[in-house]
């Protein structure tokens, strides 16, 4: 055990939830977030790229999947200091299959060299996706665990889940 911070991305607003198009007040993926910092009692960092998404869900997937397709790595507006903590839970929607390009573009710039990265992916369906194979490769000194998959509708009755996730993985 040591030093935990959990880093975040999540998108309130319209989105794809359990078939339907519905608008989130607070994104499925900062409830699972806040619901991992409060369990390990961890930091937490919200990530906020440069530009924003479309609140509208099909022009925000057009977006997104323009990014994915080009490998796109699209600024974010700061970065966290990661010294000092031993772990790192990155949580994020799955976006057209992976991780949203900006994620990239932040686990990329900061030092994870030697820490413990837990990945934990809101989604509905996909899964991690290939998210957790893209970390190990966008992170290839870090100590990457098997991450969680938590389907994006259900994330708030994903605490139990988070919870032994998080046991499993030595956090806590
Ligand atoms: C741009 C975009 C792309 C998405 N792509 C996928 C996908 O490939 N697979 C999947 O299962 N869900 C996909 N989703 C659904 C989200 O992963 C899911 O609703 C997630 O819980 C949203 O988290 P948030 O509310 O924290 O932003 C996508 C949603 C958006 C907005």
């Amino acid at each position: 055990m040591g030093r935990s911070l959990v880093i975040y991305y999540s998108r309130a607003g319209e989105n794809y939830v359990a078939g339907d198009i519905v608008s989130l007040e607070v994104g499925n993926t900062e409830i699972a977030a806040k619901a991992a910092a409060e369990i390990a009692g961890a930091d937490i960092f919200e990530v906020r790229p440069e530009r924003e998404y479309s609140p509208n869900y099909s022009i925000c997937c057009k977006e997104a999947k323009g990014e994915t397709d080009e490998g796109a790595r699209p600024p974010v507006a700061e970065y966290p200091d990661v010294e000092g903590y031993d772990t790192l839970i990155v949580c994020y929607p799955c976006w057209i299959g992976t991780m949203p390009m900006f994620m990239f573009t932040l686990l990329e710039g900061i030092p994870t060299a030697g820490k413990k990265i837990l990945p934990l992916c809101t989604n509905e369906g996909s899964g991690m996706g290939k998210s957790e194979s893209d970390i190990r490769e966008a992170c290839p000194d870090a100590d990457v665990a098997y991450g969680l998959p938590v389907r994006g509708c259900e994330a708030r009755s994903a605490r139990p889940d988070i919870e032994r996730w998080l046991r499993e993985n030595g956090v806590v």
